[in-house]
């Protein structure tokens, strides 16, 4: 089983880029046709938040437009620059729609996959709340033996990079507490921090991606930070890709050249 990590968009429509000096549509639209070469093909992709950059419907729509020149399903997760509202309004197509976390869980091949909704609406940091908590609890007593990969937006673990720390989630011992006592969970995916990190704990990996949109420089912040652009690196889009066979799990980070 093959699928793909695509995080972090940051969309809004063609009039209203560049995103600071990165015209985040064309990366994503780029992203998505070097998602549809790679082969072998994958099954899925999961886009794991940020899917805007300024919350609008209009920009949602442009997501949802670039996305459907995906040839596989795309499951999508919110993350502090997303608003569920306009989110389940336009990418889930629902009406009168409320503002309730957006959990997903499926089986595919082997594995069990859990998507949880960190975004903490007003917050860059994130948050799992007690009734998510309570549902991956219920999801992981009762599984069976697969191999469980759960993705969210804002990752769970220090990453040993203090202005990037300080964004990361909320009491997330109260999740932590979770995972590490369940031992089907193989493989936590996080984005947020535009960067490839990997952390290991007891008996799963925490790999945080890199961004379609833009990346976020790895070393400390130039104190103090004298512009959003600061915060940025011009290396090229990216995405994850992550390959499972008979229980072993293989990622690898694949680079998106710009084109026209
Ligand atoms: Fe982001
Ligand atoms: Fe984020």
């Amino acid at each position: 089983m093959r699928f793909v990590q695509l995080t972090d968009p940051h969309v809004v429509p063609q009039e209203r880029q560049p995103v600071h000096k990165f015209n985040t549509a064309d990366r994503l639209r780029c992203a998505v046709a070097a998602v549809n070469r790679l082969r072998p093909a994958p099954d899925f992709v999961v886009m794991t938040g940020d899917l805007t950059n300024d919350e609008q419907a209009s920009s949602y729509r442009h997501v949802k437009t670039l996305l459907s020149e995906l040839t596989v399903p795309c499951h999508v997760i919110p993350g502090n620059h997303d608003a569920r509202k306009p989110f389940r309004e336009v990418m889930l197509g629902e009406s009168n729609s409320h503002p309730q976390v957006l959990t997903e869980t499926f089986i595919h091949g082997e594995c069990r996959f859990i998507l949880l909704d960190t975004l903490d609406e007003g917050q860059v940091t994130g948050v799992v709340d007690s009734g998510q908590l309570a549902w991956l609890e219920d999801i992981l007593s009762s599984n069976d033996s697969r191999s469980v990969v759960v993705c969210m937006h804002h990752p769970p673990v220090v990453l040993g990079v203090q202005w990037l720390d300080d964004l990361m989630l909320q009491d997330a011992h109260q999740l932590l507490d979770i995972l590490d006592a369940n031992e089907s969970v193989k493989m936590v995916l996080c984005g947020h921090v535009h960067h490839d990190f990997c952390v290991a704990r007891k008996h799963y990996l925490v790999h945080t991606c890199p961004a379609v949109s833009v990346q976020f420089r790895k070393e400390p912040l130039p104190s103090p930070a004298e512009s959003p652009l600061s915060l940025m690196t011009d290396d090229p889009a990216a995405f994850r890709i992550i390959d499972v066979t008979d229980g072993n799990f293989e990622t690898t980070i694949h680079s998106v050249p710009d084109y026209p």
